[in-house]
This record gives C-alpha cells, sequence and structure tokens, in this order.
C-alpha cells in the first residue's frame, strides 16, 4: 500500500467515523427545531406520561367533599364567618334545609352564592358535584 493510499484511506475513515459520531446529535437538534409547534398528546399515549398530561387528567378527576372543604369552605365555615353556617353544626344545617326546601336547593344557592356567601364558596372550578360533596361534608346532611 502506497502512502498515499494510506492516507486516504485514512481519511475516507475519519469521515465515517465523524460522519456517525455528529450526526445524531446534529438530527435530533434539527428535529427539536423543526419538530412542530403544537402536538396534541392524550392521556394514555406514551408522550402523556412524559409531558405530565397522564398527572394532569388524573388531578382532574372529583375531589372528595372533604378535600374541597379543606381548601375552600372551611375559612368562613369552620367558625361560622357573616353568619355562615357552621361546620357540624346541625341546628342551624336543619334551619338551612328548611328554608331551602331540598340539598339541591342548597347547592343551588351555594353554586350561585347568597350574600356573603360566595359563588361557590371561590371554588371556580369546582364541579356541582364537588360542591354538593362539600356541603354534605360539612353539614352531615
Ligand atoms: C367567604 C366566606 C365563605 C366561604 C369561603 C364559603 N362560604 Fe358558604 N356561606 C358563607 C356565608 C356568610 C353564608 C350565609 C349566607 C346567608 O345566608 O346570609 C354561607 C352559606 C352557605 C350555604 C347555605 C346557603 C343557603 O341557601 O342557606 C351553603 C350550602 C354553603 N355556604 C356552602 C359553601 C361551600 C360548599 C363552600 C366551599 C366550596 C362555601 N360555602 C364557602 C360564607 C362562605
Amino acid at each position: 500500500m502506497t502512502v498515499k493510499k494510506l492516507l486516504a484511506a485514512t481519511a475516507a475513515m475519519l469521515v465515517v467515523v465523524a460522519g456517525s459520531a455528529f450526526a445524531s446529535p446534529v438530527n435530533d437538534a434539527i428535529a427539536e427545531r423543526i419538530k412542530p409547534v403544537g402536538s396534541v398528546c392524550m392521556a394514555g399515549d406514551p408522550c402523556a406520561s412524559e409531558s405530565g398530561v397522564a398527572a394532569v387528567a388524573v388531578a382532574s378527576g372529583p375531589r372528595s367533599g372533604e378535600a374541597v372543604y379543606n381548601q375552600f369552605c372551611t375559612a368562613c365555615h369552620s367558625i361560622g364567618v357573616l353568619g355562615a353556617p357552621k361546620t357540624g353544626d346541625d341546628a342551624a344545617w336543619q334551619e338551612r334545609l328548611a328554608a331551602a326546601g331540598s340539598i339541591e336547593a342548597l347547592t343551588t344557592s351555594a353554586i350561585n352564592g347568597v350574600r356573603a356567601m360566595p359563588a361557590r364558596g371561590t371554588c371556580a372550578d369546582c364541579s356541582d358535584e364537588e360542591i354538593l360533596a362539600s356541603i354534605k361534608h360539612m353539614s352531615g346532611l
């Protein structure tokens, strides 16, 4: 083998080595830069667990009445702020129930707000069911 041929072979090998060593990160970087800005990721897809979609989906399930109460209602209802019926005060809640007519009616008034009682007890993203569950939790009705 001549020196010239040897050099050519070495150069060719270097190109191959360089190509395999750098092609992948460069391609990845390019793929990253040209990927679509938004992509749809459904809960259950492999991408969902990477991006936290699955965690969000789980967290957005119905919360227990106790959880909602502890986060939103306790501030006023534990000590009766501004005349709020107190948690566990059976007499007060029976009076409310009698005045409203049903627990559904009480729930509607909690959803809409009544006098100093803010709409949905400040839990803006609470579902109607979550409001009902938290009322049951604090009233024992
Ligand atoms: C900022 C204070 C405050 C918070 C927070 C609050 N409440 Fe109240 N709530 C009141 C007051 C005050 C009343 C009494 C209103 C009245 O009858 O004048 C009341 C009354 C109620 C009633 C009775 C309504 C009726 O028609 O008699 C229900 C049911 C109720 N609240 C549910 C909830 C629930 C459920 C939450 C949490 C998700 C909550 N409240 C959070 C202040 C609050």
